[in-house]
């Protein structure tokens, strides 16, 4: 795999990431510390909402300094930062702090998880500060320490994160993410419905391990997507936009199925959502190839023809109001932005 660009040699380092979306949902952990997933996933890498990292070494400094859209950083994200860095700090061995300033540009309370986002730019960006001479995949493996769907976002378009095999270690070292290939002529839009822009009331990292721990439906779901993989990679490869979400859209309300079976039930699904899976029947009965997918809360993103998208948008404009519906295009892989000068 091609390195995102040559390590600059000034001990700061600036790099973009998007978000994915996945259509093979990752949904519960063989290894929390690790953070290695029980099922292969399969995502596309946006093309709007991008956050930008720059990473600054500190030598002499005592703690690391993280700045979040110009807020000093505090508590658990503050935390999962410096957590990251000395991951970082430990593979480089090197011991300086650093200074993280972030800027996400997910508009406030989207409603859209950016930890994918966000962990593949600080990957990008402090492999870079810390002279952590990575390739694509390495720097796959290390956004995935920070959060697992990171992983897929140091790639661009469609990207699968490999679960990984074996014992722990192995398992460690298989597990990345790599580009997937499309048809040429498949040109896909995801269309997102923001019906609910608050926080979730479960992490999904606790919701993960509820469901893992107590629903009688997780492994039949988990046995059921390797069978999506195989046929979603098919029907990407066949230029098949129609498969493609019916695939997905089956994946995505399965991997809710698992979760309403816990014990206690972990719900994200509102009836906003369901009115917007209403809107996206609605639209296939009238002849447009759209599918729902939907993640650890109630927005929802429709998958559709990038011709068909505003026909799309306005369609679930009609259902969640406007100003919540955004049309992302594929996007591209984290990146380093050329220093300063
Ligand atoms: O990477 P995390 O811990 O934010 O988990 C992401 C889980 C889902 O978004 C629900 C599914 C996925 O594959 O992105």
């Amino acid at each position: 795999m091609p390195r995102p660009q040559a390590p600059p040699a000034t001990g700061a380092a600036t790099a973009v990431a998007h978000p994915n979306i996945a259509l093979i949902k990752y949904w519960g952990k063989r290894d929390e510390e690790l953070v290695l997933p029980r099922t292969d996933s399969l995502s596309m890498t946006l093309g709007i909402f991008p956050t930008t990292t720059t990473v600054t070494l500190a030598p002499g400094a005592g703690h690391d300094t993280v700045t979040l859209n110009g807020h000093s950083a505090q508590g658990e994200a503050l935390r999962r930062v410096t957590t990251f860095l000395d991951l970082i700090r430990r593979q480089s061995g090197r011991s300086e702090h650093a200074v993280v300033d972030t800027v996400n540009t997910v508009p406030t309370g989207a409603g859209l998880a950016s930890s994918a986002s966000g962990f593949a730019a600080l990957a990008t960006a402090g492999a870079a500060a810390y002279q952590l001479d990575l390739d694509a995949t390495h720097l796959s493996r290390l956004a995935r320490r920070g959060s697992g769907s990171a992983s897929r976002s140091v790639f661009g378009g469609f990207a699968l994160w490999h679960a990984g095999t074996g014992t722990l270690t192995q398992a460690d070292l298989g597990s990345y993410a790599e580009p997937v290939p499309a048809a040429a002529g498949l040109d896909p839009a995801l269309v997102i419905a923001v019906v609910n822009a608050g926080a979730k009331a479960v992490s999904s990292r606790a919701a993960m391990r509820r469901t893992l721990d107590t629903s009688p439906l997780y492994e039949a779901w988990a046995a059921s997507s390797a069978g999506d993989l195989t046929q979603i990679r098919a029907a990407l490869l066949a230029g098949d936009l129609d498969t493609v979400g019916e695939i997905a859209e089956r994946n995505a309300l399965g991997m809710h199925a698992t979760m309403l079976a816990a014990r206690p039930a972990v719900r994200y699904l509102s009836p906003a959502t369901v009115t917007v899976l209403d809107r996206v029947l609605r639209l296939r009965q009238d002849g447009i190839s759209a599918h729902a997918t939907m993640d650890a809360g109630p927005n929802v993103k429709v998958l559709c023809h990038a011709a068909d998208a505003d026909q799309v948008a306005d369609a679930l404009r009609g259902a969640v109001g406007p100003g919540a519906v955004h049309i992302a295009r594929p996007g591209p892989g984290a990146h380093l932005l050329p220093a300063a000068t």
